[in-house]
């Protein structure tokens, strides 16, 4: 790679710093170029902290004086879809955060704009970056666990609505599960081999609110937080796909249970593997049940490394051409999961593809 990728962001909040520090690790490689923010000291301010050379208040703006290689789009999901459309189409590749966008149609939308710009557009499914992904993804690549027949995942908290955008679904399209659920259905698809979703049911529901009454315990709160709140406390839902296999999923933001929590479990015929909360493969050797228990360095899947190396291999495929590994088609079968456990909700029927 000869010449330094171009690089613009748009949305300066809390996710944005994440992205930021980790462009800062391989600045060799990167020109810091623009920021833009709705809120001008805030795109000022990370201007400034990774001395990016203009800031602007309206991405439009931005895009049409600057010529940007790379964007990260980093705003809250409504903008997803308009942002990454116009930085496409103003020839940037665009690494959008999770969720890609409000629902599968605006994800197609979105696909339509990578393919007439021939730039990338990579979703932000940052967890199939840590080793830990990587350890369970060659096991299962290598057949340790057979076939895969039932995954079984979840993230519920007991009290932990973050409130402002996310909890105003005209500016998220939903709650726990389009934040939440996003990370935890991806990985869990990937580590299957990527199936089809063939239907969906799900139920949801908003008995206990946002709680922001809540004294004696503190929680991850929006940046501009308010207690503004019409989205699900909690979502369920069951998957079946193309292979037979199928995913049952939970996700909450609040919910009266003991402590919260976060699991991940593959059911193969040969052996299971826990992910979440700790890794475990669960099998039998000569006649004898066995638990393994992988060393893995847990710092090699923290939150900072699973952005430092989503973001090398972003700006390695924008300078080299490497194969994406978490593509846009991925993003849209996230959103038809998606889409298909909300509409299950509203409609109490089975939605089909
Ligand atoms: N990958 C992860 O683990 C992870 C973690 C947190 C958030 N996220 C995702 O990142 C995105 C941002 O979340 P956050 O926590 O940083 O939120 P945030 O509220 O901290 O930041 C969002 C920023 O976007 C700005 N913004 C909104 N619309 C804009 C527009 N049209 N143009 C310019 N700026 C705009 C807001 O002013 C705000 O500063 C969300 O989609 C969220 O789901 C991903």
């Amino acid at each position: 790679m000869s010449k330094k990728v171009r690089l613009g962001i748009i949305g300066c909040g809390g996710i944005a710093g994440a992205h930021l520090e980790a462009y800062k690790k391989i600045s060799d490689q990167v020109e810091f170029v623009a920021t833009c923010d709705l809120n001008a000291e805030r795109a000022k301010h990370r201007k400034e902290q990774y001395g990016f050379a203009r800031s602007y208040t309206d991405y439009e703006e931005m895009l049409s004086k600057e010529e940007l290689d790379a964007v990260s789009v980093c705003t809250w999901n409504n903008y997803h879809a308009p942002a990454s459309i116009a930085a496409l189409e103003a020839g940037a590749s665009v690494l959008c955060e999770k969720p890609m966008a409000m629902n599968a149609k605006e994800a197609e939308a979105m696909i339509e704009a990578e393919k007439k710009s021939g730039k990338l557009l990579m979703i932000g499914f940052v967890r199939r970056f840590g080793e830990n992904t990587k350890f369970c993804k060659s096991l299962i690549d290598n057949g340790k666990l057979g076939e895969i027949y039932y995954v079984k995942t979840g993230c519920i908290r007991r009290v932990g609505n973050p409130g402002g955008w996310f909890s105003d679904k005209k500016r998220s399209g939903g709650g726990p599960l389009i934040d939440l659920g996003v990370h935890m259905i991806d990985l869990a698809r990937y580590l299957m081999g990527k199936p089809k979703v063939v239907s969906a049911v799900g139920a949801t529901y908003d008995k206990v609110g946002i709680r922001s009454n809540v004294k004696g315990v503190s929680w991850w709160k929006s940046m501009d937080y308010d207690d503004y709140n019409d989205v699900e406390d909690i979502a369920v839902g069951f998957v079946r796909f193309d292979n037979g296999a199928t995913l049952v999923v939970e996700n909450s933001w609040t919910q009266h249970i003991k402590e919260s929590r976060l699991y991940l479990e593959l059911y193969g015929s040969k052996a299971g593997m826990q992910m979440e909360p700790e890794l475990e493969i669960y099998s039998e050797e000569n006649d004898y049940l066995t638990d393994i228990k992988p060393k893995i360095d847990l710092n090699s899947s923290s939150f900072s490394g699973i952005f430092e190396r989503q973001i090398a291999h972003f700006i390695d495929c924008v300078a080299n051409g490497t194969p994406c590994l978490s593509p846009s088609e991925d993003g849209l079968e996230l959103m038809k999961i998606l889409d298909g456990i909300y509409q299950s909700a509203e409609t109490g029927r089975e939605v089909q593809f």
